[in-house]
């Protein structure tokens, strides 16, 4: 079996690696070809625990190889997975540029029969849209090849992608003929380990399915976040609630931890889109805009209490911020929600001494030198007036809290991701405040 990726960032990268773990031929593509000169060399463009070791494995075994043209690469290939990005357009929607780009060139460059399969997240339509595109540059060319389009949504979270992708919860196909199914079943079969099911479903079925999970996920966060914040208002604990609830077997456990809101590349991107693909049928998606909008205002909870804590007298004022990354284990900066924090920060007038284990690198590209960039979670504490932790990595968990109390200048801490014992944290002379607990 031989498969080609196109797109190789973190969906790319990861499904392109775990394929050829249990034994596909694949071609990673890029456009990018520093991206793709770095991997050929043993350098990975992102943080992903385990993937350097399979990416590597693979790579040295030539089950997997890389390259940025797609023209010398199609030939033989059973299937082709468009895995490009699809950011947010101005109106929230999905801009869909690159994977029709991606498409035309398929189109343009394929020599035999090929299951063309969406990766990407993309509204209900596109595949119809890619077809178009295939066809399209198959007829300027002449050429007249069998092929079929089809959905594989991805279900990975960065952190754990690897993980996710070879211990999937399920795998789900949008097909519209046997012959793509069968195809998707022969890629995947080594997968399904344990029961693990393939789902088969209608393309549209299966693209709505991607925006659904994520926008579930997405509400389930900002529902839990609104009962924290009315926690704190009416002297309630979120963290009991949280356990009171998740122990019933219809709600779960998962996805409900309050927090500073939901960041990351899919969560606020997906939510807009599919408010937005509501938008244009008519059918306004009312839960859909609450959870966006309370993610926006969680974003600014943790700023909120500080500034309440110091009467609004930030100026001058000097901060440790624990973790950058939009959440722990990867190094991934978009939407984070530390970047919000940190603009409010700034613009009050205060000193930000920042510490991230993985993500300094990314993190610097948007915050300059606004920041003091912090060698580790002490350093970050030096002289501070209030302590902030924003990424809960596992690092931040146990810190030396004595030493702690000795270098910063008032011991205050601004949990926002509710991992430290407030009443240990207190006995010890700290003030502490999370989100959900009132004072
Ligand atoms: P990314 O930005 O990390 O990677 C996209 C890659 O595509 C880049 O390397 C870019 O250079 C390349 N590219 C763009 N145009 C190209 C072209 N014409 N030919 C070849 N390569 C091209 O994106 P990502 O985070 O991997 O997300 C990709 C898609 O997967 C998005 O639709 C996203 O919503 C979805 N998704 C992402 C995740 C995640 O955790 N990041 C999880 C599930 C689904
Ligand atoms: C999310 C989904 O979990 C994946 O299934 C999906 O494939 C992916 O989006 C995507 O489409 O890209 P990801 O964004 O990588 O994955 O990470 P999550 O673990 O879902 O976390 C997203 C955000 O929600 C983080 O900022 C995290 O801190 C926050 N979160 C998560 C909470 O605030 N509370 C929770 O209980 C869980």
């Amino acid at each position: 079996m031989k498969a080609i990726v196109i797109g190789t960032g973190y969906v790319g990268l990861v499904t392109g690696a775990c394929l050829a773990e249990v034994g596909t031929q694949v071609v990673c593509v890029d456009v990018n070809a520093e991206k793709i000169n770095n991997l050929q060399n043993g350098i990975l463009p992102i943080y992903e625990p385990g993937l350097e070791e399979i990416v590597t494995r693979n790579y040295n075994n030539g089950r997997l190889s890389f390259s940025t043209n797609l023209a010398e690469v199609i030939p033989g290939a059973d299937i082709a997975f468009i895995a490009v990005g699809t950011p947010p357009g101005e109106d929230g929607s999905a801009d869909l540029q690159y994977v029709l780009q991606v498409a035309k060139e398929i189109g343009t460059h394929m020599t035999d029969y090929l299951v063309v399969v969406t990766k990407s997240t993309v509204p209900v339509g596109t595949a119809v849209k890619v077809n178009r595109e295939i066809k399209q540059a198959m007829l300027d060319r002449g050429a007249l090849l069998d092929y079929d389009v089809a959905s594989n949504p991805e279900f990975l979270k960065e952190g754990a992608a690897v993980q996710d992708f070879l211990k999937p919860d399920r795998i789900v196909c949008g097909v519209n003929t046997d012959r793509a199914k069968e195809v998707l079943e022969r890629l995947y079969h080594p997968f399904l380990l344990n029961g693990r099911p393939i789902i088969f479903m209608d393309i549209a079925s299966a693209e709505m399915t991607k925006y659904a999970a994520n926008a579930m996920l997405a509400t389930k966060i900002s529902f839990i976040n609104d009962i924290a914040n009315l926690c704190e208002l009416v002297g309630a604990d979120v963290n009991k609630v949280r356990k009171g609830i998740g122990s019933d077997a219809r709600i779960g456990n998962s996805f409900i931890y309050p927090g500073i809101g939901y960041g990351g590349s899919c969560f606020p991107k997906d939510v807009k889109a599919l408010v937005r693909t509501g938008m244009e049928y008519g059918h306004g998606l009312r839960i859909l805009e609450a959870v966006e909008a309370v993610n926006n205002d969680q974003k600014k909870v943790l700023f909120h209490k500080i500034s309440k804590h110091f009467d609004g007298m930030l100026k001058d004022k000097t901060f440790a911020v624990w973790g950058l990354s939009f959440k722990p284990g990867t190094d991934d900066m978009r939407e984070a929600s530390s970047l919000v924090l940190i603009e409010a920060l700034l613009e009050a007038g205060a000193k930000v001494r920042v510490f991230d284990p993985v993500a300094a690198h990314e993190a610097k590209k948007t915050l300059g030198e606004s920041v003091t960039w912090a060698t580790d979670l002490y350093d970050a504490a030096e002289g501070a007036d209030a302590v902030l932790l924003v990424t809960e990595w596992n690092e931040f968990r146990l810190p030396d809290w004595t030493r702690i109390k000795q270098i910063v200048k008032t011991p205050v801490v601004f949990d926002g991701r509710n991992i430290y014992d407030n009443t240990y944290l207190e006995k010890n002379g700290f003030i502490c405040y999370s989100i959900g607990i009132s004072q």
